[in-house]
């Protein structure tokens, strides 16, 4: 018989256009899962609404994700894509998940507290920010995933998903399998281009900080002829300049090569030459990917086929935990005839 195969699951919040940090730290590792997993790859609309956002961008930013998931070499014949408001089983298990999860953990989320506190008043914090974590879990367990391939900034809150996990387990007898990060080495945390002491990200102000997938190649050159460096001038691979690693690591990640390759090849040569290297590299890379996501966005009837049949797939398989799920704490079967 053949084996099961063991279950990937990730997702990316469409609260603003993807950056080159989420394509390293995520979806390029995505890619070659496929083959080995069974994946559910999601883009996680719910979450995006933890912060306010301008609903029909909401709507035209998550179509550019799915377009650019498949044209990064997302394969919907091979794995499953989604959206996650179209399988209501996420809420429904994340509301069971919040009876299992306590305020004190959910408190000690680090990016719970990095985006409040940057918000002085309680009262505009959304309940939603907080409870964040739970429905990821929610994500996670309903398809009984093995591995979720993340960038290092979410390995918390997969821990966590693995403890509320193991506590529902012990409270009401084996129902999840327990999930594990998959963290790339190079591209576990891709740096803000201006400040690289921080992750790169899409909710920051400055456009400079960050690189978009869909960004134009003038733009990208612009961007990173702009990044920041130091005052030492020679491409080294090291703490004390974060900048030049930061570069090093963006172009290890596209090229899958180790950083001594790239410092070897830049000895004697100077930051302005290192830096036309990478925003080619980088080019390189994105503009296949634009030119094709571009394309699926002028068939949106192939796009809605797509996210459609991903989401009747991911029903089922999220119906079956859920149902589980509900019978464990004690909720009774509906019979819903009028369905
Ligand atoms: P999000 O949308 O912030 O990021 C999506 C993915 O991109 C990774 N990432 C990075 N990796 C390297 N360097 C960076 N600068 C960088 N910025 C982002 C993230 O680690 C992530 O893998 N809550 C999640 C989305 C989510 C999810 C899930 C993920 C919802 N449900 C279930 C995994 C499993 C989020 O906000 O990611």
């Amino acid at each position: 018989m053949e084996e099961k195969k063991k279950i990937v699951f990730s997702a990316i919040k469409p609260s603003g256009d993807i950056t080159l940090g989420n394509y390293l730290g995520a979806i390029k590792n995505w890619i070659g899962l496929q083959d080995e997993y069974e994946c559910y790859y999601c883009i996680a609309d719910l979450h995006a609404i933890t912060v306010k956002q301008v609903p029909a961008q909401l709507r035209k930013r998550v179509l550019e994700i799915l377009a650019i998931y498949i044209a990064s070499g997302l394969d919907y014949r091979k794995s499953t894509l989604f959206v996650q408001s179209h399988v209501p089983a996420h809420s429904e298990a994340s509301w069971i998940l919040t009876c299992s999860a306590n305020m004190g953990e959910l408190s000690r989320m680090t990016q719970y507290k990095d985006k409040t506190s940057k918000l002085k008043e309680n009262s505009s914090i959304s309940a939603g920010l907080f409870n964040y974590p739970v429905l990821m879990a929610a994500d996670i367990l309903i398809y009984q995933a093995d591995f979720v391939p993340v960038g290092v900034d979410q390995k918390q809150h997969v821990e966590l998903s693995r403890d509320i996990a193991q506590r529902f387990n012990s409270a009401y007898s084996e129902t999840f399998v327990l999930p594990d990060s998959k963290i790339s080495e190079s591209a576990a945390k891709i740096m803000d281009l201006t400040d690289p002491s921080k992750k790169m990200s899409k909710s920051d102000d400055n456009e400079n900080s960050y690189i978009l997938v869909l960004d134009p190649p003038d733009v990208i050159r612009r961007k990173i002829s702009r990044a920041v460096t130091d005052s030492v001038g020679v491409v080294n691979y090291t703490d004390d300049q974060p900048g030049v690693k930061n570069l090093i690591n963006i172009v290890c990640a596209i090229k899958g090569i180790r950083p001594e390759e790239v410092v070897a090849s830049f000895e004697g040569r100077g930051y302005k030459e290192f830096k036309e290297y990478v925003a080619e590299v980088i080019v390189e890379e994105l503009e296949p990917i634009q030119k094709k996501a571009n394309e699926l966005l002028t068939d949106k009837t192939q796009l809605e086929e797509i996210y459609t049949e991903g989401a009747m797939k991911a029903n089922r398989i999220a119906l079956k935990t859920l149902r589980k799920m509900q019978k464990k704490v004690g909720l009774l079967p509906a019979v819903l005839k009028y369905l």
